[in-house]
């Protein structure tokens, strides 16, 4: 076995040297080499201060999430930080990279921290459904206060080390990482600077320990958005103990909120969607050598919704952009949000003062799509009728320069018929967004029959440089995201005409955790779209035709299955929606009957399995996890509940066979009938996650 941790010395400075790719994670082997050389350098007569440091991208990233649920293995954490803390030489972090979890738990119980200027440090753990279990949870605070430590605990975002510095966690900011925490180690020996224990100072907590409601009110900011989720609850409740109870004390409370929490369901589910997004980005059938293209500036055609967010988002990652529309009102408009926008997030404290002019400053507007000329990736996001994109991309490709990637933000359409209205097929891919397209993360990139493995790569790494998750999708109506809500929604609207009210419906499926159920959604997204087509198509849905025969839009009128009061967006049941229901339903000849809420959360749950089902047999999708991906990041589908292939392994896939074959009995309704991959897998007692190579998460 390599060695994963080295010592040397440097006159009387031993620097203990972590070097286990690629994010020096605290792996038994770790802990165990970290013990070792500590114990030794304190033993080492020549030696008279300690740097523990980090070889590689990184100072550790936390523990290794894969050992979670496995026999633990000696030695625990809490050993290997209290062997540092309680070194009688001076002990020394020199941090590059991000300090996460266990690795700010183990700088914490170093007597000082030196970083770079760019190191990150945080302790994310409740973003794994977890609390920090190796004393983060009582040295933070006692390092910080308890207000900015109730933030970084409960928040899970690192801080920079300019700011950690401001507020003690940094002693010093050092330019180059080993030579500067030497020559601080230095510093602390000719000073005789005490050895800080943050175990024994409790100058930082004792105001909160003064007056409770310092503590309460930071909790109460950062749990006002946590739906359903229990760690930032726990992570609460273990910063309390440190100021009811001795540090020890504290720290086995810590301990049992730590072990209770990396049992339950919700952080498994969280644990699953941590490595779900890593394992989307690796891609089948892409050789290793393929390089994406550089891309030095983005061209997007059409500054409506999407077309002004995608904007956004390259500006922000600090990409030029041509913006291009039809016409100098189009493009002033669409500018004119974009710019509203930037400052609105100014104001609010979300991006510095200055940055919406120098964002708006790296978006050129122009009109006429011979300006694409040169850009190196193009997207189109204009109206979503395909004689429209056909001709966008036919003028494209007569602009466009040779090796540009030209790709559509399309929601339905067939990429392969677009990308044969050009001459280069290779170089055409999707790229779809989600709205609001500054905010959500999700790109699904949408691979063509065509699509060379270098264009799809340069998708891929564009997605990921202007902070999307991209998965790669395959062809079809709707790729994954949207063709799953599309069997949602089918059923969410039959329950209409069997009984079901909107805010019942909608009411299941956000207490299930989605952030919005069908028809609040629809009244966003407006319903006299859907009605436009449903007429252009010949295509009748009564409820919902009448809603809009009476002028009912959705949010844009005030009133579409909810009503909205002025200027708000909260959906307020309406019984007027009601009214209009009964008396469809009495034009039709059909009766309501009572729907429990058991059946209507089935029902809008399992059909989009299996749609998932489905979409995994026709290789639309690589892996089940990659659904998942697609729903937690452009869904808002809640992240401990893994994802809906993920749910469904949770329940077990014989239940949801059975009831979908049920549901498709009673509701005569072919489409519920259990997808093929589906009843074998339920036949065979297997899961979802078994088609997939062993996810490190699993255990
Ligand atoms: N344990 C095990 N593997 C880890 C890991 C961890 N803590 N962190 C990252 N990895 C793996 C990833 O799975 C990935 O593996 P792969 O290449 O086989 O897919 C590889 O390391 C590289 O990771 P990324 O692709 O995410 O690399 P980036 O450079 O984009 O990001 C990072 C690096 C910011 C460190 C990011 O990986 C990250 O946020 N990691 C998780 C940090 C975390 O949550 N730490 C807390 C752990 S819980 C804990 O510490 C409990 C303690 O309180 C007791
Ligand atoms: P939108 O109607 O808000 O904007 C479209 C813009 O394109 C308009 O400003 C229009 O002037 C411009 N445009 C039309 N033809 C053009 C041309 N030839 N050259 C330059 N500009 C042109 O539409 P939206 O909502 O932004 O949708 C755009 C695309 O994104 C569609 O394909 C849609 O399906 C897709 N999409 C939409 C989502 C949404 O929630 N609105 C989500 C994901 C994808």
């Amino acid at each position: 076995m390599t060695e994963v941790v080295k010592r040397e010395r440097r006159g009387v400075v031993a620097i203990v040297t972590i070097d286990s790719p690629p994010v020096n994670a605290l792996s038994a082997a770790v802990r165990r080499g970290i013990l070792d050389n500590v114990t030794a350098a304190v033993a080492d007569p020549e030696v008279q201060a300690i740097v523990l440091t980090c070889a590689g991208r990184t100072f550790i990233a936390g523990a290794d999430i894969t050992e979670f649920g496995k026999p633990p293995q000696p030695p625990a954490l809490n050993d290997v930080i209290a062997a540092l803390e309680n070194s009688p030489k001076p002990t020394i972090a020199a941090i590059h990279g991000t300090a996460l979890g266990g690795g700010l738990e183990v700088a914490l119980g170093c007597h000082f921290r030196v970083a770079v200027k760019d190191a990150r440090l945080g302790l994310p753990e409740v973003k794994l459904g977890l609390l920090p279990g190796a004393g983060g949870t009582q040295r933070l605070p006692r390092a910080v206060g308890v207000e900015l430590a109730v933030k970084v605990i409960l928040g899970g975002d690192p801080i920079k080390a300019p700011e950690a510095a401001q507020h003690g966690l940094v002693d010093e900011i050092v330019d180059e990482l080993v030579p500067g925490a030497e020559a601080f180690a230095h510093k602390v020996l000719a000073e005789k600077r005490p050895l800080r224990r943050l175990r024994d100072d409790d100058s930082k907590i004792a105001a909160a320990r003064a007056d409770r409601s310092i503590f309460t009110n930071a909790v109460a900011a950062m749990t006002k958005k946590t739906r359903g989720l229990e760690a930032p609850f726990a992570c609460a409740d273990a910063i309390a103990a440190g100021l009811d109870y001795p540090f020890d004390e504290a720290l086995k409370k810590e301990r049992e909120g730590f072990l209770k929490l990396v049992v339950s369901e919700q952080s498994k589910a969280q644990r699953y969607a941590f490595f779900a997004e890593r394992e989307a980005a690796k891609i089948d059938g892409v050789p290793e050598s393929t390089k994406p293209r550089p891309v030095a500036r983005a061209a997007i055609i059409g500054a409506g919704t999407m077309g002004g967010g995608i904007a956004m988002s390259f500006a922000n990652a600090g990409i030029p952009v041509t913006l291009i529309e039809t016409g100098e009102e189009q493009l002033k408009r669409g500018l004119g949000i974009m710019q509203k926008n930037y400052e609105a997030t100014a104001a609010r404290g979300g991006i510095p003062a200055d940055a919406p002019a120098k964002r708006m400053a790296l978006i050129d507007g122009k009109v006429g799509l011979e300006h694409v000329k040169d850009a190196d990736l193009i997207i189109e996001a204009v109206f979503e009728t395909m004689a429209v994109k056909k001709e966008v991309f036919t003028a494209i490709d007569a602009y466009a320069k040779p090796g540009a990637v030209l790709a559509s933000n399309t929601s339905y359409l067939n990429i392969d018929e677009i990308a044969a209205t050009t001459k280069r097929p290779q170089d055409v891919v999707g790229m779809h967004f989600f709205s609001p397209a500054n905010v959500m993360k999700l790109c699904e990139i949408v691979r063509g029959a065509k699509t060379a493995p270098d264009a799809l790569m340069t998708a891929v790494s564009v997605a990921k440089k202007i902070a999307k998750v991209p998965v790669v999708v395959g062809v079809c109506d709707g790729f994954v995201g949207n063709r799953m809500l599309a069997a949602r929604s089918k059923q969410a609207e039959k329950l209409l005409f069997e009984g079901a009210l909107p805010q019942q419906v909608d009411g299941v499926v956000t207490k299930f955790g989605m952030p919005m159920g069908p028809f609040a959604m629809g009244d966003l997204a407006g319903l006299d779209i859907g009605w436009r087509s449903r007429k252009d198509r010949g295509i009748k849905s009564e409820i919902a035709d009448a809603l809009c025969e009476a002028g009912r839009f959705g949010q844009k009128t005030g009133k579409g299955y909810y009503k909205y009061e002025q200027g708000s967006r909260a959906p307020l049941p309406d019984p007027e929606v009601e009214t209009l229901i009964d008396q469809t339903l009495a034009k039709l000849g059909l009766k309501r009957r009572a729907i429990d809420d058991q059946e209507i959360l089935e029902r809008m749950v399992y059909p989009m399995i299996n749609e998932g089902a489905r979409i995994l047999e026709e290789h639309i999708a690589a892996r089940p996890s990659d659904i998942d991906v697609v729903w937690i990041y452009g869904y808002g589908w809640p992240v401990y509940r893994g994802g809906p292939m993920h749910y469904a392994d949770s329940v077990g896939l014989k239940h949801i066979a059975e009831r979908l074959a049920l549901y498709a009995k009673q509701t005569n309704d072919p489409s519920l009938e259990p997808a093929p991959l589906l009843a074998r897998l339920a036949a065979e007692g297997k899961t979802f996650a078994s088609l997939a190579q062993p996810n490190k998460a699993a255990a």
